[in-house]
This record gives structure tokens, sequence and C-alpha cells, in this order.
């Protein structure tokens, strides 16, 4: 569903304080026995991390790396390698809202409601708004064609059928509910 990102920073963001939570990196150990190595683990870890601070800061890379007892550089190139994870100044924004573009979806006018929802938002496909609240996204399908287009929140609630006034109000509300998280 994913597709290679390219940065987009143009947000004056406080940085994240660190450490882990106990939580997170609780749920880093818990993952060992799943994994057949600590290097197996990295992968699954920078997801957790990323999660749950929309981006995988440096201090965090050094973390990751301390509990699974690799290098820096060996988590930093497992994250590099996969063009999903975000730095610290490219953070993703409260929520991910992802605009179909595959087949079904582009034959009924994905390609213009994508480009009507990035002008709306402000921000090009994978750019984050200056409130921090939405980061606009390009998916492959969604397995609503039936619905197309097609767009999704974060990696669960697909809406279908979306027009602008149906994106307008999801914007709104996803805008709303950020707003409150302050
Ligand atoms: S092509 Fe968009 S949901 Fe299938």
């Amino acid at each position: 569903m994913s597709h290679p990102h390219t940065p987009v920073s143009s947000r004056n963001l406080p940085p994240i304080p660190g450490p882990l939570s106990a939580e997170i990196r609780g749920q880093i150990l818990a993952l060992w026995p799943r994994y057949p190595s600590k290097q197996a683990v990295t992968l699954p870890a920078l997801h957790l991390v990323q999660d749950s601070l929309r981006c995988v800061p440096n201090w965090a890379v050094e973390e990751i790396a301390d509990i699974l007892d690799l290098s820096p550089a060996e988590v930093h190139d497992t994250m590099s390698f996969y063009g999903f994870f975000r730095t610290e100044a490219d953070r993703l924004g409260v929520k991910r809202l992802w605009v179909c573009r595959s087949l079904a979806c582009s034959l009924r006018g994905a390609d213009e409601l994508l480009e009507k929802t990035a002008a709306l938002l402000g921000v090009p496909v994978g750019g984050t708004t200056a409130d921090g609240a939405i980061t606009l996204e390009l998916a492959e399908c969604l397995g609503a064609c039936e619905g197309a287009p097609a767009c999704m929140i974060d990696d669960e609630h697909v809406h279908d059928i979306c027009d602008m006034t149906k994106m307008t109000e999801l914007v709104t509300r996803l805008k709303q509910s950020s707003a409150n998280k302050h």
C-alpha cells in the first residue's frame, strides 16, 4: 500500500524528547520470541516507534540498537532501506489520509480527487499540514474498488465513494480531533 516517500519538511517542529517509554521498550522486548534473531526485530521495532512518535528520532535509533544489541548504523540502514520511516524533522501528522489511485479509483476520478485534496490541505503527496494534523499519502488498492474512489484514515477506516464534499468533511473532522489532542 505504501509508496516510496519523498521527504517534505516545511514545519518548524519542536524536538521530541526521549527516551522511549517503558511501554514501547516492553513491546519491543516482547517481539523477540516471535523472530529468529534480534536483527529481525529491527523492522517491527521501527514500526512500533513510528506508530507511537510519528517518526523515528535519532535518539530512538540508538535506543533500538541498544535494546537489540546492534550498532546504530545497522538500525539506521534498515530504517533508510524502507521508504516509509520518517525522520524527526519530517514526522507524520496525527492522522494519515491515504487516497487510492489504483486502476478502479483512477477510472473514477481519483487523480482529480488527490489533486484537490492536496490543494485543500496545502501540501503535496507525502506532506503534512502545518498544524501537524494530517499527512497526505498515496495508496495502492484499498480493497474497496466497488466504492471507488476510496480513501483511508491511518490503516483502518476505509471511506468509499469519496468526492470533495465527503473529503472536506473528513478533513475538517480530522483537524478538529487533532486540535482536541493538543
Ligand atoms: S483501486 Fe482503489 S480501492 Fe481498489
